[in-house]
């Protein structure tokens, strides 16, 4: 008796409860608010997670879910592994209202291996191609394009219920000498809008993120010298790309990725104003990557929180998109492991209190794969393994 009184007593206030923008409202297992916020509409991301987004709606109205269709099939979401889907570190923090925990990966020497895949099964919502969907990989000549290993990760994805973060359509950096040989605009111009066509086009209703552009700044601040600073002499390179990726896949959310914007200073101050006069001259951007490679024990995760919130300052929705936490040296010792899994909770923990921020993609699985050889940054070890940092990054997630 008691308790159905404390039930009808409490309902209407779980009804009129509002999310804030950037929250979950909806979705496969979710039972928190459904309403969004002023200015916010309730938008079905995938048959798992709906989000308050930027838009008409909310202030206490009944929102309306998914109201643009996509050209593909919706993926399935049949999980299979030997892990209870439930346990895994995407499933929690879509518990806690962000929209996915994610990994890099690439190639089917990883994406065939038993154990590797089977936590990316269980574990994340995201895939990241590490190297597969760059330009020098995809396109090593003019109109000449490697599919392979990117449709493999794409199509695991698409089979396997996971968002994808499509990395990335212009880098300065595994550029092909083709493309660094341009010198004259008209040509780079179309050259950049034909490699997103293509690229973004082959995977249009597939992938839920772009990074569209990819380290751009200068370390220190102002314009990276590549081959488009300096074809173009200014920033519309990317008014180009941003608008490309859109004409080719208008519902993918388009992102500005960069490094070393996890700390304050001539960079970050950079990339957020770039961010700012792309929105002010209507180029479609949706999100802001920070990658956030940092170090155990370094005095800039306990700023961390500082620094998504002044990216959460463009208006943008903020993505952790290349996490990983990397020792000091090859030495290893408990007393790292334990600082490693306290700065996983910090990050993580940062995007928790941040509305904006909505996902975290860790670089790699295990330190065996990893980019940074030696240097353990990872979640598993080397023998596939859970590290403190697992641990560390679930106590983020309920932080
Ligand atoms: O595939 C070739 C292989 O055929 C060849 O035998 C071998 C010899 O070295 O190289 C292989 O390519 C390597 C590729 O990774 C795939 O393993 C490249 O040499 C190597 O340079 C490349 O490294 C990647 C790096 O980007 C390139 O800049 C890393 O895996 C990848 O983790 C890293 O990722 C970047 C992000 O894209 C952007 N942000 C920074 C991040 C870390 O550097």
């Amino acid at each position: 008796m008691k308790l159905s009184v404390l039930l009808v007593i409490s309902a209407p206030v779980l009804v009129s409860a509002q999310q804030s923008l950037w929250g979950q409202c909806g979705g496969i297992g979710y039972s928190g608010p459904q309403n969004c916020v002023a200015g916010a509409a309730c938008t079905t991301q995938n048959a798992y997670y709906a989000q308050c987004v930027p838009g008409s709606g909310g202030g206490g109205q009944t929102t309306t879910a998914a109201t643009t269709p996509r050209t593909t099939a919706p993926v399935t979401t049949t999980r299979t592994g030997t892990q209870p889907a439930g346990t895994g570190l995407d499933t929690l923090i879509k518990a806690k209202g962000k929209k996915y925990v994610g990994f890099a990966a690439d190639g089917s020497g990883q994406l065939n291996d038993a154990t590797l895949s089977n936590i990316l099964r269980t574990e994340g919502g995201s895939l990241t191609p590490e190297n597969s969907m760059k330009w020098e990989s995809i396109e090593p000549n003019q109109g000449s394009y490697n599919w392979d290993t990117a449709d493999l990760l794409v199509n695991f994805a698409q089979t396997n219920g996971k968002q994808v973060r499509g990395h990335t359509l212009l880098w300065h950096s595994q550029l092909p000498q083709w493309v660094k040989n341009i010198n004259n605009k008209a040509t780079l111009t179309k050259v950049i809008q034909d490699h997103a066509a293509a690229v973004a086009g082959r995977y249009k209703g597939k992938i839920y993120a772009w990074d569209v552009a990819n380290e751009v700044i200068a370390d220190g601040g102002g314009m990276r010298t590549s081959v488009f600073s300096q074809v173009f002499g200014d920033w519309t390179f990317l008014d180009v790309a941003f608008k490309a990726a859109k004409a080719a896949d208008p519902n993918a959310k388009l992102c500005l990725n960069d490094y070393n914007i996890d700390y304050t200073g001539g960079k970050l101050t950079t990339f957020i104003q770039v961010v700012k006069d792309l929105k002010s001259r209507g180029v479609p951007i949706d999100c802001v990557g920070t990658q956030t490679h940092t170090s155990v024990g370094s005095s800039n995760i306990g700023n961390y929180k500082n620094t998504l919130t002044m990216l959460a300052g463009t208006g943008c929705e903020v993505q952790i998109t290349e996490l990983d936490i990397a020792f000091p040296s090859t030495s290893s010792s408990s007393a790292l492991l334990n600082q490693q899994s306290n700065d996983y909770k910090t990050i993580v923990g940062a995007c928790m209190s941040t509305s904006a921020c909505t996902g975290i993609t860790v670089w790699g699985v295990s330190d065996k794969n990893s980019w940074i050889k030696g240097k353990y940054p990872l979640l598993w070890d080397d023998n596939f393994q859970k590290k403190p940092a697992y641990t560390g990054f679930i106590a983020g997630i309920n932080s």
